[in-house]
């Protein structure tokens, strides 16, 4: 196979087959233990156009999924970090294809080759729309979960009347995009609360009435709470929060990127104002989401030009990309109600087994508060960073956080929020499960995890 100018891997094409969405991401990083190569071989070559080239042979037919798994050449690998990213199904990757291939126009052009993209726009709008229980004119293409996280909070901030800069309530534990979002409101003279969240990585619906009260009289811009937590997969009262916010008066938003898909989201019931997706999370393709906006909501457009997504969001929307999501979504609408009891039995296997084996270990954030396919556990001794590339070089696929977070070797900002102790924090590990995941590999990763843990306990007791 021969693609795009590289040279072909040379590997055998039997083990072929996976859309190119999965070869996107590869990199190398230097751990200070000689550089690591994550996520496959590196082949260099000449290409056509006579330049050398360096290129992951990550791509098919690399890593491939055969069967129950994933293979590197016979290697089994195991994907357990579906909160970071989630593969693209083939039914999916088809749809984007197709897309691509088929469907050339523009889809704000009145001709035929942009009424057939304003027809798959259409779709898919109703297919998000559907997933979450809103109207299909509510929903905003964006580019991903942090542009919808931050139109949400900087369009409804930026959209009071005559300047005003009332304050703006989040809590301790969201994601960067809406904690940074945030933050820029606050330098530019919005104020900011933010609310404490306890060991059980649930925020306490009655600290945002306090919040409310220690305001007085004056409404707030903007409350935005999460619906689920990305790195301990806790589900927020956002119920409870959007009632107390709507008999405020005051907008709510929830990013709830790690939500849907995975678990039964319904913007009515919840009474949210503004609802934040990420395709990337359950199946679509990278770089496509969505802000669901309550009909009627000001907002201020933070990208400007055309009049795309109702003038909320200008730019040609991104069709192929737009369609894989609108697949996703009924994906994941007929998926759900199996999935996330097969996962949530393979997850507290996972867990038990390796409380039960490894000991020093505790789990973080309340483990009866959870979304089927999340655990966080501390592994006393050890640092998460060394699991995660010990893991790796086993053939496991896990994090220490979220995907941003972890690589810039901070300490996660949400294990510190719930008050965790540094040693502690230090030595988390996110394992998140998904579709593709299997009893065989759980098997696999307890039989691995508790010898990599003496291992590394090894090391550094032998350090002193
Ligand atoms: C809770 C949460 N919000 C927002 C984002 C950002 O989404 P995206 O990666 O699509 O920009 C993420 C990504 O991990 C997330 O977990």
């Amino acid at each position: 196979m021969s693609r795009a100018g590289v040279q072909d891997s040379g590997l055998p094409p039997s083990l072929g087959g996976l859309p190119a969405s999965y070869g996107a991401a590869s990199g190398i990083r230097d751990w200070g233990l000689g550089k690591l190569h994550v996520g496959g071989l590196i082949n260099t070559g000449r290409g056509n156009d006579g330049a050398t080239h360096h290129r992951c042979s990550m791509l098919p037919p690399c890593i491939a999924r055969s069967g129950s798994g994933w293979y590197r050449g016979n290697i089994v690998r195991i994907y357990l970090d579906y909160n970071a990213t989630a593969p693209v199904p083939a039914e999916v990757a088809d749809a984007v294809s197709t897309a691509l291939r088929e469907c050339p126009g523009n889809a704000s052009s009145i001709h035929a080759f942009g009424q057939r993209a304003k027809a798959l726009l259409d779709d898919a709008r109703s297919a998000v729309a559907r997933l979450i229980g809103g109207e299909p004119s509510e929903i905003v293409f964006t580019a991903g979960g942090t542009e919808a996280d931050n139109l949400a909070v900087r369009g409804v901030a930026e959209s009071q009347k005559d300047g005003a800069r009332s304050a703006v309530i989040t809590t301790a534990i969201e994601h960067e995009a809406v904690l940074n979002a945030v933050r820029l409101l606050g330098r530019r003279g919005w104020p900011v609360s933010l609310l404490p969240v306890g060991a059980s990585g649930v925020v306490a619906a009655d600290a945002l009435a306090r919040a409310f009260d220690a305001g007085g009289d004056s409404a707030p811009a903007l409350v935005s709470v999460m619906l689920v937590n990305n790195e301990l997969g806790t589900v927020q009262p956002v119920k409870a929060m959007a009632a107390l916010s709507r008999a405020r008066g005051v907008p709510f938003h929830t990013d709830a990127v790690q939500a849907v898909g995975r678990i039964p989201v319904n913007v009515r019931d919840l009474g949210v104002d503004l609802l934040s997706i990420a395709g990337h999370k359950f199946g679509a393709p990278k770089g496509v989401g969505a802000l669901w906006v309550r009909r009627g909501l000001v907002l201020q457009p933070q990208s400007i030009g055309g009049r795309q997504e109702r003038g909320r969001r200008a730019g040609t929307e991104n069709v192929p990309a737009i369609e894989g999501l609108g697949v996703a979504a009924e994906r994941a609408a007929r998926r759900m109600s199996s999935e996330a009891p097969r996962q949530a039995a393979l997850r507290d296997r996972l867990e038990q087994g390796i409380l039960a084996k490894v000991p020093g270990t505790a789990v973080n954030g309340d483990p009866g508060a959870r979304v089927p396919n999340t655990t966080n556990i501390s592994f006393e001794g050890v640092e998460g960073e060394s699991m995660v590339i010990a893991l790796d070089l086993d053939g496991i696929a896990v994090s220490t956080g979220s995907a941003c977070s972890s690589g810039t070797l901070e300490p996660s900002h949400v294990l510190r929020a719930i008050g965790l102790a540094p040693a502690r924090v230090e030595s988390a590990v996110r394992f998140s499960l998904g579709e593709g995941t299997t009893d065989a590999e759980i098997d696999r990763v307890l039989d691995v995890v508790p010898a990599v843990v003496a291992r590394l306990r090894a090391r550094g007791r032998g350090r002193g």
